[in-house]
């Protein structure tokens, strides 16, 4: 398909419009509009693919992405959907910011505000800052990770390289393994994944599991050999040493052994898909030669995340543009 050919709709089934102004999280959001987004994703994996000509609906807006958290696939594919979408891109990194001369984050978000920006992507070491930021600005803001509490667009980019490896997500048995404690990528791959009726099993060890995770309708699993059996896909969260003062895991090595992707633990689910959100731990929660084998979907994950940014992006600007549909 051309980028030309594409004919931006907000209308999802039913006949409603998406209806959301911001994209903090995946909860709030019904099955039919996470379904919406990856369908809007799909037109971009094409373009991008094909290089199609250049579609540039988002001309003439400005694209903030501050990041006070370090990040490489998140920022650069944010940026790179923004500028194949024709926005000017401006990235604030917080370290060099007046964040470092103490101004407040609100005052930072009122900032923003006033430079007129048309969509920010924001991303917070703390739970519940972006949304506190987009409670403050008038344009779209989307949430690029904040704290342990959600990563909306990297649920989404997993969940369409699930769908698209298998067909549907519906039915899937999809095995989330590591430190659950802390993931925002787990939190919102467990409600983007239940919400498209995925088999969801979470597996870690019971420091890194987070209470009553039941609640959230998966089924959680303390020995990664019993969780793996008839997995599908097997989802590994990184071992966040820097969220962690200790005491959760007794080492590295013995992570490895009881909770590590091996080939040999890999070999029991051979048609099973392999990803991981990055940044790697290679060798404690993956070894290499699973990361780089013929099951991991790794690189292809990153390259959905282009796409989903692109329709994330594309689908909260169409009221500034002035598209049809919106609410
Ligand atoms: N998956 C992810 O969020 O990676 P970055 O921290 O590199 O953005």
């Amino acid at each position: 398909m051309q980028r030309s050919d594409h004919r931006p709709s907000t209308l999802i089934e039913g006949g409603a419009v998406f209806p959301h102004r911001h994209l903090t999280g995946i909860e709030g959001l019904q099955p039919h509009e996470i379904s919406f987004l990856l369908d809007e994703a799909e037109h971009w994996v094409e373009a991008n693919r094909t290089h199609a000509a250049p579609d540039k609906r988002m001309a003439g807006l400005t694209q903030i992405n501050a990041f006070f958290e370090n990040s490489t696939r998140t920022l650069l594919s944010f940026e790179i959907a923004g500028k194949r979408l024709g926005a000017d891109v401006v990235n604030m990194h917080a370290a060099q910011s007046s964040v470092k001369k103490g101004e407040t984050l609100i005052d930072t978000a009122q900032t923003l505000n006033a430079m007129r920006a048309d969509v920010l992507v924001i991303r917070h070491m703390s739970s519940g800052a972006v949304q506190l930021i987009a409670d403050k600005v008038a344009c779209p803001v989307l949430n690029a990770g904040d704290g342990w509490h959600e990563h909306p667009t990297q649920a989404l980019l997993d969940a369409l390289t699930i769908r698209r490896r298998r067909g549907s997500v519906a039915g899937q048995r999809v095995v989330i393994c590591g430190d659950v404690l802390h993931s925002r990528v787990a939190r919102s791959n467990i409600l983007a994944l239940t919400a498209l009726a995925a088999d969801v099993r979470v597996c870690a060890p019971s420091t890194l599991m987070p209470p009553a995770i039941e609640r959230m309708f998966v089924t959680p699993f303390t020995d990664f050999d019993q969780a793996i059996e008839g997995a599908d896909v097997v989802m590994m969260l990184r071992v966040q040493n820097e969220r962690m003062d200790g005491g959760y895991i007794p080492s590295s090595r013995e992570y490895r052994m009881r909770y590590g992707l091996t080939a040999e633990r890999l070999a029991r689910v051979p048609n099973a898909l392999v990803m991981h959100p990055g940044p790697m731990n290679r060798g404690v929660e993956i070894d290499s030669v699973v990361a780089d084998g013929t099951q991991s979907a790794i690189t292809e994950q990153v390259e959905m995340g282009v796409a989903v940014r692109m329709a994330c992006m594309d689908v909260l600007t169409r009221r500034a543009r002035g598209v049809e549909g919106w609410a």
